[in-house]
């Protein structure tokens, strides 16, 4: 790596090239030329050039990528060479929905599961008991926690994000719907499905538009 601060944009295209290289891969593809990663993956030919040249390229003049390498860097970029831990504060639907989802496969796993409902206490999800909020200091002092997922109801996040940065948590993935009150200290990623079904909607009302406008908004209404 180079040390220097890579854009936000190439950031959020790592996670795509490390899927379909993973594909690749499984698929027994051994290298691939700049121009079939592009056309796999509907992105320029340039565009893979000068975000692989922030990390020191990978490619070589006539070869093209050799596929193992280039999953594997990519993935030490995004710190899934070793495992990490990861937490949910919130044992709810969506809680227990992630808890069930197998992160495993890219490192991440699930160590801990808490709530305050007291008639959760003890019921396992994939084999994780769901423990107390009153016990997770004692479980973070005794156990090193990468990532905590928060899915409780909004008006517990900012207070509870409060609790675990002080913890030590460095990492939260947030998927209630509020902006969190946290020092930079900790590294904060919201995820919101109903932003990308909102996009989705645009998307779906505007098919075949090259450009939106507020009037064709107004007539998809009427
Ligand atoms: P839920 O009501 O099924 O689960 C919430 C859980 O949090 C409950 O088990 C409750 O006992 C627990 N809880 C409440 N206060 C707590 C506290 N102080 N500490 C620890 N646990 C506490 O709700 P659901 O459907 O699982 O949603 C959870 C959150 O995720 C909500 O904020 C919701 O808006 C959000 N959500 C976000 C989505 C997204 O795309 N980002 C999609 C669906 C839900």
């Amino acid at each position: 790596m180079t040390g220097r601060s890579i854009s936000p944009a190439v950031i959020k295209r790592l996670p795509r090239y490390y899927r379909y290289l993973g594909e690749l891969l499984e698929n027994g593809v051994e290298r691939i030329s700049s121009k079939e990663l592009s056309n796999g993956m509907k992105v320029t030919a340039s565009q893979i050039r000068q975000d692989l040249n922030n990390f020191g390229g990978f490619g070589q003049q006539g070869y093209g990528y050799n596929v193992e390498y280039l999953h594997s860097e990519i993935g030490k970029i995004l710190g899934l060479d070793h495992i990490q831990t990861m937490i949910i504060i919130g044992a709810g639907n969506l809680g227990q929905a992630l808890a069930n989802y197998n992160f495993d496969r890219i490192g991440f796993h699930i160590i801990g599961i808490f709530d305050v409902n007291p008639r959760l206490e003890g019921l396992s999800v994939r084999g994780i008991e769901i423990q107390m909020m009153d016990d997770l200091p004692a479980f973070l002092e005794e156990n090193r926690v990468h990532v905590a997922a928060l899915t409780v109801p909004k008006k517990s996040a900012r207070p509870i994000a409060t609790q675990l940065e002080e913890l030590g948590i460095r990492a939260i993935w947030n998927f209630t719907p509020t902006d969190l009150h946290v020092s930079e200290e900790v590294c904060v990623k919201n995820v919101h499905l109903d932003e990308s079904l909102m996009t989705l909607s645009y998307n779906f009302r505007n098919r075949g538009q090259e450009k939106y406008s507020y009037r064709s908004y107004m007539d998809d209404k009427d």
